[in-house]
């Protein structure tokens, strides 16, 4: 078992942090914010420290700052060559960390969301898999991603969730406008999307075009609706916004 520093305790470091303590592991967070920071020494026993206390206590450092203020915490603390360092800060470059986080030289880059702690959160990892793999996994499936870049284009796909989000609050206000009831098209909207990609068998990379094709067969009302968001450019507007979101990371 390790002991695992958080710098920066909010929405994100929480879960990761009670995920990690079930696991076994001891968990040192800084003192920001504190009452996340309070919360964690009530539910899993963790320590909070400042900054530099956290880094000394611990053998696995996760980042988890906002990214504009990355750069001014880091430079004032002082890391060791072995310190493995995980970062989820998006936008912040591998080649950045190296400079504020030297002599430490052992980094991976990747992108939890909330509900890794109940599991089924893929991880990208950037460049090797193997540290978070032995921390998330089996609970949570960690995909290899080589280059930055990759990584970047991972982040944009994250986008997607509040983006296909706003769509179907939109989709189940209308349902809630049919039926005379919104907490019913809601709850509808819901379950109707959620338990269908439970359901779905296989992720070979078919998987979403197989499902769609048995879906919208000829005729069909299914069909009818693929073609209309094709047919006024959602696509396009779709692929745009994940090309703009992935290169502003590499800015
Ligand atoms: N939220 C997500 O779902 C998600 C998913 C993937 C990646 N990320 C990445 O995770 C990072 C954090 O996001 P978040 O949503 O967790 O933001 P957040 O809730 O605002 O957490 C940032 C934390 O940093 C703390 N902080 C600020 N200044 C600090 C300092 N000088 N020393 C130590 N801690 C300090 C803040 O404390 P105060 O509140 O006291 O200022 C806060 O607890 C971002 O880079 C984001 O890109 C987030």
């Amino acid at each position: 078992m390790s002991v695992i520093g958080f710098i920066g305790t909010g929405h994100i470091a929480a879960p990761m942090a009670r995920f990690l303590s079930g696991k076994g592991h001891r968990i040192n967070v800084s003192d920001r914010n504190a009452n996340v920071a309070q919360s964690l020494v009530n539910s899993i026993g963790a320590r909070v420290l400042d900054n530099q206390a956290v880094l000394d206590a611990s053998d696995i450092v996760f980042l988890c700052l906002r990214p504009h203020v990355a750069q001014a915490v880091l430079r004032d603390l002082t890391f060791r060559a072995d310190h493995r360092i995980v970062s989820v800060m998006a936008g912040v470059p591998l080649a950045t960390l190296t400079t504020l986080c030297a002599p430490a030289s052992d980094f991976t880059l990747t992108i939890p969301i909330g509900f890794l702690e109940q599991g089924g959160c893929p991880l990208p990892a950037c460049p090797q898999p193997d540290l978070l793999a032995s921390l998330f996994a089996p609970e949570n499936p960690v995909i290899g991603v080589a280059t930055e870049t990759g990584l970047n284009a991972h982040f944009a796909i994250c986008t997607m969730v509040p983006g296909m989000l706003d769509l179907m609050a939109t989709a189940a206000s209308w349902l809630g406008d049919q039926t005379g009831d919104q907490n019913g098209a809601a709850a509808y909207t819901t379950q109707l999307i959620a338990g269908f990609l439970v359901a779905v068998q296989g992720r070979d990379d078919k998987v979403l075009a197989r499902e769609r094709d048995a879906l919208a067969t000829d005729g069909t009302i299914s069909l009818q609706m693929v073609e209309a968001l094709r047919d006024d450019g959602v696509h396009d507007v779709l692929c745009d916004a994940l090309q703009a979101i992935s290169a502003r990371l590499g800015d």
